[in-house]
């Protein structure tokens, strides 16, 4: 085995893993890497993502990690490589399977009724058999690295069959799941025709995380009404299998945010970008995956119509939106970049003048420095999605408020509003509600913020993402 680390770099270096050694495996539809190729060659570098951040601690706490997922392209992937001490093990996706099991069954059917069918979810059962089949796969994967009675740890929506596809191959195996997005009202859930198989096929786990106390809730009410299980508390029992449930809300890497505040070059990106801004008196910020779930147009509107009432003016006010990339090729996501675009479009057609954009709109992905230097810069966060499980981007802006100041408008229906109580909280589909909340943010009284950010830093730092995966990893093994 040959292996070349430059710093999050590697270059392929195909192992043979010793079958069956791994006493932690990670398992998520995407693997913690990104390809890239230059003249030496091909590298893969850390995604930037929070799940890799979050489970590094651990990670490098264990012998020998694994982590099984998909290298996000149809390209043929190595068998397995060594990447910063863990073995990756990548499960190929062919472009039949990301149209059926990624864009079809998880993003335009799971995706759509989890977060509370704000777009309509589509049944197909070609996506169902593609789902099936493609998470049959990473259960294979992770039964052929995990060692003798190792803890696997599957992440996410995309996966939910796996727990008892593994179960089945290796019963010798502690399984936990955790859902990073809501689980909907059983009211909701119960529509999806494969009810039964999705909630089972969870049941083989033997420790589920959810964000929030509202998601382990509709978890235990779907189960009860879907299958025969017998509940009690946080115990569901099916076909004399017990499985634990609990709430679990995930924290952010806040010494990956205090090391990029502790450079200078942050604080002077945060100026210059207030400059080019115009030096406005308030800077109000959006940072989102281009997500219909998100609420972007919602927002954009608000303060549109905050403009046209003249309670607020674009003298003193600009608004930053960020709006990240994202499933280009499922249903709803040209739309809702096609609308926020052409409301972005509007405000600044109505409401710039010459030199200075109401709105400035990037339709591109930021790396975190940059948005840590965004956050620094901005005044107002407005963070207001429709349905979220939780909503790192909040946490982020709160993590890098060194100075106790700025404020931040946050959905309730975001699960991070349980956490952050003293966040302005707005009802996003309310949008009077929503404009009075956002012209509040700017008329704050500096004391008042000082003690709402204050709070909620408490909270974002006690509650960080190494502790989160350190109590998820120590409850599944006190199973
Ligand atoms: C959400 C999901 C993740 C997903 C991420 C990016 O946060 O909970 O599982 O990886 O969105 O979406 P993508 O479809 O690009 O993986």
């Amino acid at each position: 085995m040959v292996v070349t680390s430059v710093s999050q770099t590697t270059t392929v270096s195909v192992v043979t893993p010793k079958r069956r050694s791994h006493d932690l495996v990670v398992v998520a539809n995407r693997l913690p890497v990104r390809r890239s190729r230059d003249v030496s060659g091909e590298r893969w570098t850390t995604s930037p993502g929070g799940l890799v951040a979050a489970l590094r601690p651990v990670l490098e706490n264990r012998k020998s990690a694994a982590w099984v997922g998909w290298t996000g392209s149809t390209e043929e992937p190595p068998p397995a490589w060594k990447h910063e001490g863990m073995l990756l093990k990548p499960v190929a996706l062919s472009r039949s399977d990301i149209a059926l099991f990624y864009e079809g069954f998880a993003n335009g059917t799971l995706w759509p009724l989890y977060h509370d069918a704000v777009r309509t979810p589509e049944y197909h059962r070609t996506w169902w058999d593609s789902y099936v089949a493609v998470n049959k796969r990473f259960a294979h994967a992770a039964a052929e690295v995990a060692a003798q009675g190792a803890t696997v740890w599957i992440h996410d929506y995309q996966l939910q069959l796996v727990p008892a596809m593994l179960r089945e191959q290796r019963p010798d195996l502690r399984i936990g799941f955790f859902l990073h997005i809501p689980f909907p009202p059983s009211e909701l859930f119960v529509r999806i025709p494969w009810r039964r198989q999705i909630v089972e096929a969870l049941l083989a786990a033997d420790f589920i995380g959810f964000q929030a106390s509202l998601g382990a809730h509709n978890f235990r009410r779907a189960a009860s009404q879907v299958t025969e299980c017998s509940t009690r508390g946080g115990v569901i029992t099916f076909r004399d299998h017990t499985t634990r449930i609990a709430s679990f809300p995930v924290g952010i890497d806040v010494g990956r945010i205090d090391t990029i505040l502790a450079d200078p070059l942050t604080g002077e990106r945060a100026r210059q970008i207030r400059e080019s801004l115009g030096s406005p008196d308030v800077v109000m910020l959006g940072v989102d995956r281009l997500d219909y779930t998100k609420g972007i147009e919602v927002r954009l509107g608000a303060y549109r119509e905050l403009l046209a009432e003249h309670r607020l003016s674009v003298e003193n006010v600009v608004m930053m939106q960020i709006a990240e990339p994202s499933r280009s090729n499922v249903t709803g996501y040209a739309e809702i970049r096609e609308s926020v675009e052409q409301i972005v479009g509007d405000i600044n057609g109505n409401f710039a003048t010459m030199g200075r954009p109401a709105v400035h709109y990037l339709h591109q992905g930021q790396p975190l420095e940059e948005l840590v230097a965004l956050y620094t810069a901005a005044d107002v966060m407005l963070v207001t999605p429709l349905r979220d499980g939780m909503n790192l981007v909040a946490k982020e802006y709160v993590a890098s408020r060194v100075n106790n100041d700025g404020v931040l408008v946050l959905s309730e229906f975001a699960g991070a509003a349980h956490e952050l109580q003293e966040a302005l909280l707005v009802n996003p589909h309310d949008v009077e509600g929503l404009k009075t909340m956002i012209e509040r943010a700017t008329l704050l009284d500096p004391d008042d913020v000082r003690r709402r950010m204050k709070r909620m830093r408490r909270v974002v730092r006690r509650n960080d993402a190494e502790r989160w995966a350190t109590a998820f990893i120590e409850a599944l093994e006190a199973v």
